[in-house]
């Protein structure tokens, strides 16, 4: 059964159609950034019980939004089933799809990390086209969320990149939602509060670029790393979630930073440590070649693919591949 399949099912359209959710219920409930049935089948106890509901109502409430959108305890096969819903997007490179196993997969978290200029928000950009693609173009018919932290979205570039796809950009234009996060907690409340957008809007592709600049720059010092953390953790978590539930591709982008007394290994590593390295299920680490428009990009992590490295190049037209010729120049 796809997402899409489950959701004309649905026993309950309205978080207010849920046997014990009330208005003052349901208004506490969208206060928190559930908005969905969808959402609610995600929520964790923990989370409702921050609107003054008990533990007992709380479980209640997201049993009946799983039974909705047939999401309860899963069996191994279903589990396969579930599996087997993901769908791919691409990046518009062929070699830099097949590095991925066949384009970045829905229902998990793809990371790009690496140093400025080395390509993040391009990829971002691009992706933001190729999910209005039709399937058989490598797209899933569908609009993006663009959470960008450091002013960086260009409507421009998408218009450029429309354009050589053959796409009216002012229909590939409208499709894209532009989420300007100001601060962390600015950031984190977006993303809480997306569910209801991203099922209005049919978005199939959610960015985060980049997920960790307003972290690292509020959190200085060591005494403020376990908070820093744990926030950039719940933030990955209702990511996953969101990804999760509407069958969406989650895409990240992340700095790097040098670090210091390492003999061994590499000499410039991702920012947000562990929490970051578990959660993100695919890591890409981009750097440029020597000079020009080349860039590699080398597989860090993925649940079942082998690592490896794909080239491609930036240009005029968005992401492309690299002709043999220019590789040997
Ligand atoms: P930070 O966000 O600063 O960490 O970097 P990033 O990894 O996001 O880099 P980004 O994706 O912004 O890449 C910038 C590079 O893309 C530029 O240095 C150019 O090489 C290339 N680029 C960006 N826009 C264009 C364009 O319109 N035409 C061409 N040919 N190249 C472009
Ligand atoms: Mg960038």
């Amino acid at each position: 059964m796809t997402v899409r399949e489950t959701q004309t099912k649905a026993k309950y359209l309205y978080i207010e159609d849920i046997p014990g959710v009330g208005p003052s219920t349901a208004r506490k409930l969208r206060e928190l950034g559930f908005n969905t049935i969808e959402a609610l089948a995600m929520a964790t106890v923990r989370e409702l019980e921050q609107a003054g509901i008990s533990e007992k109502k709380a479980l209640e409430i997201i049993n009946a939004a799983r039974s909705s959108i047939s999401l309860s305890f899963i069996r191994a096969d279903e589990l396969l089933r579930m599996r087997q819903n993901i769908l791919r997007l691409t990046t518009g490179s062929k070699k830099l799809d097949a590095l991925l196993g066949g384009g970045l997969e829905t229902q998990t978290i793809t990371e790009f990390y690496g140093e400025y200029g080395s390509g993040k928000s391009q990829i971002a950009h691009q992706l933001c086209v190729n999910v209005q693609l039709p399937p058989e173009r490598g797209g899933l018919n569908g609009g993006a969320l663009y959470i960008d932290t450091e002013n960086t979205f260009r409507t421009e570039r998408i218009v450029q990149m429309a354009k050589h796809l053959g796409l009216d950009p002012d229909e590939v234009v409208k499709n894209i939602i532009l989420a300007e996060a100001y601060t962390s907690d600015h950031q984190m409340f977006l993303l809480e509060n997306s569910d209801k957008i991203i099922k209005e809007n049919n978005i199939r592709l959610i960015i985060i670029d980049s997920l960790t600049a307003h972290f690292r720059s509020e959190y200085l010092g060591r005494e403020s790393l376990a908070e820093r953390q744990q926030k950039i953790n719940k933030h990955m978590h209702k990511l996953i979630r969101l990804a999760r539930a509407f069958n969406a591709v989650a895409c990240v982008t992340n700095q790097v930073m040098a670090s210091p007394n390492v003999f061994f290994g590499e000499p410039i590593r991702p920012i947000g440590g562990h929490v970051v390295a578990h959660t993100s299920h695919t890591r890409i680490f981009l750097r440029k070649a020597a000079r020009g428009p080349i860039r590699i990009a080398r597989l860090v992590s993925s649940p079942y693919l082998p690592e490896g490295e794909a080239v491609f190049k930036i240009t005029e037209n968005g992401i492309e591949d690299v002709e043999e010729e220019e590789r040997v120049r």
